[in-house]
């Protein structure tokens, strides 16, 4: 799968120099900023917010914002960040009382809506959803931190939704976040996945272009 689609977690950018960061993963070939949103209660870790998605936006970032949000509760911060500029939105099921309506919720603010899987959260969870999403994210680690190890299993899980999706035959994006490295992403791309959320993999290189490039060869082959 050649147009596949490269997503950087600015979780593993230098953040004093965000702007700088994103431009560079930009122009190295990433299609997506995979922000990531932590609330310190959802998940034990604190990160950034709609302010920082603006200032990406007035900074002149116009690709587009892959919203990952570990919040809880999820539908009060929606709003703003349709008006940050986000793009895409993905929410964790666990953290929202009423699944459909947060997905609702999400479109109805111009914005394409994504429902979040951890590792332990059966696939059933899209039954009666999926046909409202644009996009399933299924989690390769437990959510909260940059730089875990990818989790196996979530290669079964992959081909399970991929023929889910496949069964429904709508466009739907199915992401893979956490511990994608050039090495793995084969494997991931084969199992079903077109969009790839990378952090360290990318961050922690000192050629994002040539990680990126890597990438996309070793999903092609
Ligand atoms: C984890 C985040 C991921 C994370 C990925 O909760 O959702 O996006 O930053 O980082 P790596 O690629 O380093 O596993
Ligand atoms: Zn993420």
């Amino acid at each position: 799968m050649s147009n596949c689609i490269i997503a950087p977690s600015i979780l593993s950018a230098n953040f004093a120099k965000l702007g700088e960061e994103v431009d560079n993963v930009l122009a190295a070939g990433a299609d997506w900023v995979h922000f990531d949103v932590m609330d310190n209660h959802y998940v034990p870790n604190l990160t950034i917010g709609p302010m920082v998605c603006q200032a990406l936006r007035k900074h002149g970032v116009t690709a587009p914002i892959d919203v990952h949000l570990m919040v809880e509760p999820v539908d009060r911060i929606v709003p703003d960040f349709a008006e940050a500029g986000a793009s895409l939105i993905s929410f964790h099921p666990e953290a929202s009382r009423h699944v459909h309506r947060t997905i609702q919720l999400i479109k109805s603010h111009g914005c394409k809506a994504g429902l979040v899987l951890n590792p332990a959260t059966p696939v059933e969870v899209l039954d009666w959803v999926l046909e409202d999403l644009d996009l399933v994210l299924l989690m390769s680690v437990n959510p909260g931190f940059g730089g875990q190890a990818f989790i196996p299993s979530t290669l079964d899980k992959l081909r399970a939704v991929r023929s889910m999706i496949d069964k429904l035959g709508k466009p739907i994006t199915l992401e893979v976040d956490g511990g994608v490295k050039a090495d793995n992403i084969g494997a991931i791309a084969a199992a079903g996945a077109d969009a790839f959320v990378a952090g360290s993999a990318i961050f922690n290189a000192p050629d994002y272009a040539g990680v990126i490039a890597q990438m996309r060869a070793n999903v092609a082959a």
